[in-house]
C-alpha cells in the first residue's frame, strides 16, 4: 500500500475498514469515504479550501458549549436534521407530522396544571392554547403528558438569557381524561437563529436569512403511541416558504386567532401513531 494516486486511494480507504466488526458502523464509514472522496472529486477541491473547510468545522466545534450546539445548527441549515426526521417518521396519514426538535428543548421544564400560565413572565402577547389528543380513529388518549416551549417577543428562549433566575415560555403538562388540553402562553413570534458564529457567516456567505417562522414547540408522550416531536406554525408568518431549518409542513399551520380583547387563541388538535411490534 504505497505510492497510492487519486486513482487509488479510496480503494484503499475502503479496504481498511474491511475489519471493522460492527457490521452498521462498517456500512456508515463505507459510504462516508466514498460520498467525501467523490466530493472532493466533483468539487477539485484546493488545498486552501480543504484548509479552510477544516478551519469552518473546528470554529464550528469550539462554539459549542452546554447552552449552544453550533454543529446541530449546522445540520439544521443544511437540511439533514428535517432529512433525518423524514426518513424515520414515516407515519400513517391523519396522524400529526413530525418536524425539527432544535436545540432549545430543557429536560426539567417546570410542571404545570391545566389552564396555568408557562409564559411565566417572557415578553409577549397573551395567547391561550387549547386542543386535543386523540388516536387515529379518533378515539381520545387520555393524560398525554405535553411539553411545550418557544420563544418570547424578542426572539429568544429563555436558556439564550444568561441571568433568569427560572425558565420562562415552557412547560410540561398532563392532558385530561378525555384527552383535551389547554394552557395560557404568549404569542409566538417569528426570530433568527443564533447567527453570530460559523453557520451564520455560512448563511451570509450565501444570502440567506436566518429567521424562523413563528411556531410553538410541543413534545407529547402517551403510553403506547410513539412520541410526537413536533410545532405549531403561525399562519401568514412572512418566513413560512423560508424558514432556515426547512421545517414547515402545510398540515402544522394554523390560525392564531385575534380576539376582540387583542388577546390571541390558538386550537390545535394532535393525533398520535400507535407504536407497533415491542
Ligand atoms: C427551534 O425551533 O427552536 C430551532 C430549530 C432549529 C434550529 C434553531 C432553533
Ligand atoms: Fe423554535
Amino acid at each position: 500500500m504505497r505510492n497510492l494516486n487519486q486513482d487509488t486511494i479510496t480503494q484503499a480507504v475502503l479496504a481498511r475498514l474491511a475489519t471493522t466488526p460492527d457490521a452498521r458502523l462498517k456500512e456508515i464509514m463505507t459510504s462516508l469515504v466514498q460520498h467525501l472522496h467523490a466530493f472532493a472529486r466533483e468539487v477539485k477541491l484546493t488545498e486552501p479550501e480543504w484548509m479552510q473547510g477544516i478551519e469552518f468545522l473546528t470554529a464550528t466545534g469550539q462554539m459549542c458549549d452546554a447552552k449552544r450546539q453550533e454543529f446541530i445548527l449546522l445540520s439544521d441549515t443544511l437540511g439533514l436534521s428535517m432529512l433525518t426526521v423524514a426518513m424515520n417518521n414515516d407515519k400513517p396519514l391523519g396522524c400529526t407530522e413530525p418536524t425539527v426538535f432544535g436545540p432549545f428543548f430543557l429536560e426539567d421544564a417546570p410542571r404545570f396544571e391545566l389552564g396555568a400560565d408557562v409564559g411565566g413572565g417572557a415578553k409577549g402577547e397573551p395567547c391561550m392554547v387549547s386542543g386535543s389528543i386523540k388516536a387515529l380513529d379518533g378515539t381520545p388518549i387520555p393524560n398525554a403528558l405535553i411539553n411545550v416551549w418557544q420563544a418570547d417577543a424578542d426572539g429568544n428562549y429563555d436558556v439564550q438569557y444568561a441571568h433568569l433566575a427560572k425558565p420562562q415560555a415552557r412547560g410540561i403538562m398532563n392532558a385530561d381524561a378525555s384527552g383535551n388540553y389547554h394552557f395560557k402562553t404568549i404569542l409566538a413570534e417569528a426570530y433568527p437563529i443564533p447567527s453570530d458564529g460559523p453557520v451564520g457567516a455560512m448563511l451570509k456567505a450565501t444570502k440567506n436569512h436566518p429567521w424562523r417562522p413563528a411556531h410553538l414547540h410541543f413534545m407529547i408522550d402517551a403510553p403506547g403511541y410513539e412520541r410526537l416531536i413536533t410545532h405549531v406554525f403561525r399562519d401568514h408568518d412572512q418566513y413560512l416558504d423560508s424558514d432556515v431549518v426547512f421545517g414547515v409542513r402545510q398540515s402544522l399551520v394554523a390560525d392564531w386567532i385575534k380576539q376582540p380583547d387583542g388577546t390571541y387563541s390558538l386550537h390545535y388538535d394532535f393525533v398520535l401513531n400507535p407504536k407497533t411490534g415491542t
